[in-house]
Order: structure tokens, then C-alpha cells, then sequence
């Protein structure tokens, strides 16, 4: 393990900010987080996985600690499903392939979604019809003062839309070092009720879909929507749905009965953000190397060498334009380091 002073960070976070750390170390073992996670001379520590779902605003003053421990393995079996457990540093993506290539179902519809394993369950990840809470057994996280390492199951976990303990009551006091997931390995359960999957599917003549199928199918959309990240700077939505009341849902479709929406609950109904901010007059602008993606308006991008700060300042302004053309305040769903 080596410590390194005044790292960029720039290849560590999906949004491609060049903020520094004052200290910046790998560790790739739970026994070597333990050892870090003890060091004195360092009171301050900042733990990072996959960095995609955050946006840097400032340099770093502690000890950034990379979590980067592998590994894929089998925890319970039988006829019908599998029990798996991955560790935190394992790419996300690369494990749904693996899963897929092992024929094993559940995770398909949550393909190419940038980030770490570790990291899912904080925001608890979803997409196209699946949330990583629908396929979670369990997580285990090291307490980042006791040491203690900790099980936490479904109930513990006290997942939402893009929600979890870990985001709220547990936020900066864990490290989640493993995950564990429930699949399938026959009769898969193929969810295509996310309309554009079935649109996907039945542009290639598609009619009983295999795993696969579903999943090339969500490569092909997010590909078509979503920018890559290796390519331009982004971090995924960067806002979440609002979700409104009955009442003022029935409102403000009076006002604007064009638009898109999905039915939460009795009580409930989400907006999709990405149309807000496009009626805004947002989607496609770019301001320096700050902007709005062309093709989805939830996701901001930096073209290069945006800062932090001028991500949140375009942030900031399209909140205060939703809230003044529609009432509705739109929020952040990326952690925002301060
Ligand atoms: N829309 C617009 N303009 C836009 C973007 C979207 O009018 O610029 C409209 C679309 O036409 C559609 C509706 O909004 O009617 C919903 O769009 P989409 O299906 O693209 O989904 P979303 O609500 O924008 C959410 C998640 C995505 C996830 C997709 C698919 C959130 C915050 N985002 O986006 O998650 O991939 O559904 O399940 O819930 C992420 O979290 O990083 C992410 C990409």
C-alpha cells in the first residue's frame, strides 16, 4: 500500500473533475482497509469506489481510500437460484456479464450502469424496470471507527428510489465491502415492461427474449441516450424524478397535459426531470465545458475540463428555472462532496 500526496482524482470519478486528494491510497483486502482505516497520522478519511455517482466540487483534504477489493463468488445454491456475493471493487458492469455468460438471471435490465458494486446500494441503482433492492440478499460494511464488520440485510437497508440507509442514517460511517444477490438460474423472469425494451426488442424481431436479449437490448437504449462516460465526463442522472402529489399532480397536468409520467402510488405520481428540464430550454446547452447531454436532459456532462463548481453552478441554475416554470423543485441524486 502506498500512500500518495496531492493525487488527482481525475481518472477516479466518472464526472472526470480534476480535484486533488491531500493523500490518496489503494487498498485492495479488507485486512488492508482495516490498516488504513487505523492509521492516526490521518484523522480525516474519505472512502471511494467507483466514483459515479458524485460530483467533487473542491479538492479532497484527507485520505481518499479506493476501495478496490475483487472478487465473484458462489455463497448458496440449489436447483432454481444462486446466492452470489461480490466484492465492493468489482466493476459493476463486468459482473453483470459474468452472470449473464454463467446463464445466471436478475441483473440484466441493470446493465452497462457505470460505478462499483460496492457502491450500488447506496443509491440503491435502478433502470428499466429493476432495482438492485429486488435482487439484494445482503451487504457486509466495515464500521469506519469500531472496525466492526456488519451484515446488513434487505430490511436493514431501508432502500427507496435511489435511497438507502447507507445515503442517510449510515452516510460517511460505513464502508460496504461485499454484496450478495439472489438470481435465477432457470425460468428466468424476464421483465421488459419498461416500453422502450420491448420497442428495442422488437426492432430485431425479438419475441421471447432470452437474459441476454434483455440485456443487449438496455446497452442498445442507454447507448442511444446516454453518453459514456470514458468519453465525456458525466455521472449518470443527475437528478432524481420529484414525485408529486395526487393533487398537485392533477394541477399541473391540467397545465401541461403533454406531459410523461408514472403512477407511484395511489397518492403519488413522478415527473420525469429530464422533460422539466427540457421544456426549460436546457437540453444540449453547454456553458464553457459544462452542459446538458443532447440526448437526455437529466444528465450533465463535462466536455473536458469542467470544475466541480461549474457542473453545480449549471446545476443550481436549471433547478431555479424548473422551480419558476413549473412549482416543482427538482433535487440531486448525485452525492455532492463538499
Ligand atoms: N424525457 C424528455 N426529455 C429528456 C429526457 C427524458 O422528455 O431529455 C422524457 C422521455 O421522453 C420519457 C421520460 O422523460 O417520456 C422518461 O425518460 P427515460 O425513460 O429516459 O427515463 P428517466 O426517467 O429520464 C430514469 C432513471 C435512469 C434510468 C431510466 C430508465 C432516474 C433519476 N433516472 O430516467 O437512471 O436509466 O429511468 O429506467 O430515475 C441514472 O440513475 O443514472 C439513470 C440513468
Amino acid at each position: 500500500m502506498k500512500i500518495i500526496e496531492d493525487f488527482s482524482l481525475k481518472n477516479y470519478n466518472t464526472f472526470g473533475i480534476a480535484a486533488k486528494a491531500r493523500f490518496f491510497v489503494e487498498i485492495t483486502s479488507i485486512e488492508e482497509l482495516i490498516k488504513v482505516l487505523k492509521f492516526q497520522d490521518y484523522p480525516n478519511k474519505f472512502i471511494l469506489g467507483g466514483g459515479s455517482n458524485m460530483l467533487l466540487t473542491q479538492d479532497i483534504d484527507a485520505l481518499v481510500i479506493y476501495v478496490n477489493i475483487k472478487g465473484i463468488r458462489v455463497v448458496e445454491e440449489d436447483e432454481n437460484s444462486i446466492v452470489l456475493k461480490a466484492m465492493a471493487g468489482e466493476n459493476w458492469h463486468q459482473l453483470v456479464l459474468w452472470t449473464l455468460d454463467h446463464g445466471y438471471g436478475g441483473l440484466e435490465n441493470l446493465s452497462l450502469i457505470p460505478g462499483n458494486t460496492g457502491t450500488a446500494p447506496i443509491q440503491n441503482i435502478g433502470a428499466y424496470g429493476v432495482e438492485l433492492k429486488d435482487r439484494f440478499v445482503s451487504c457486509e460494511a466495515l464500521h469506519k471507527e469500531n472496525l466492526e464488520l456488519t451484515t446488513f440485510f434487505l430490511k436493514d437497508c431501508q432502500f427507496g428510489y435511489r435511497e438507502s440507509f447507507f445515503k442517510n442514517k449510515g452516510r460517511d460511517t460505513y464502508v460496504i465491502v461485499s454484496v450478495s444477490f439472489k438470481l435465477s438460474k432457470k425460468n428466468h423472469e424476464i421483465n421488459k415492461s419498461y416500453g422502450a425494451i420491448e420497442q428495442e426488442l422488437h426492432k430485431d424481431n425479438i419475441e421471447n427474449p432470452t437474459i441476454r436479449d434483455i440485456s443487449n437490448a438496455v446497452i442498445a437504449i442507454r447507448n442511444s441516450k446516454l453518453p459514456d462516460p470514458k468519453k465525456i465526463g458525466n455521472s449518470g442522472s443527475f437528478f432524481k424524478n420529484p414525485i408529486i402529489s395526487k393533487k398537485e399532480f392533477e394541477k399541473f397536468m391540467e397545465e401541461h397535459p403533454e406531459a410523461p409520467f408514472y403512477k407511484v402510488s395511489e397518492k403519488e405520481y413522478k415527473i420525469p426531470a429530464g422533460w422539466l428540464i427540457e421544456q426549460c430550454g436546457f437540453k444540449g446547452k453547454r456553458f464553457g465545458d459544462a452542459g446538458v447531454h443532447k440526448n437526455q436532459a437529466l444528465v450533465l456532462v463535462n466536455y473536458g475540463n469542467a470544475t466541480g463548481a461549474e457542473i453545480m453552478d449549471l446545476a443550481l441554475n436549471i433547478i431555479d428555472n424548473v422551480k419558476i416554470k413549473f412549482g416543482i423543485m427538482i433535487v440531486p441524486e448525485v452525492n455532492l462532496i463538499k
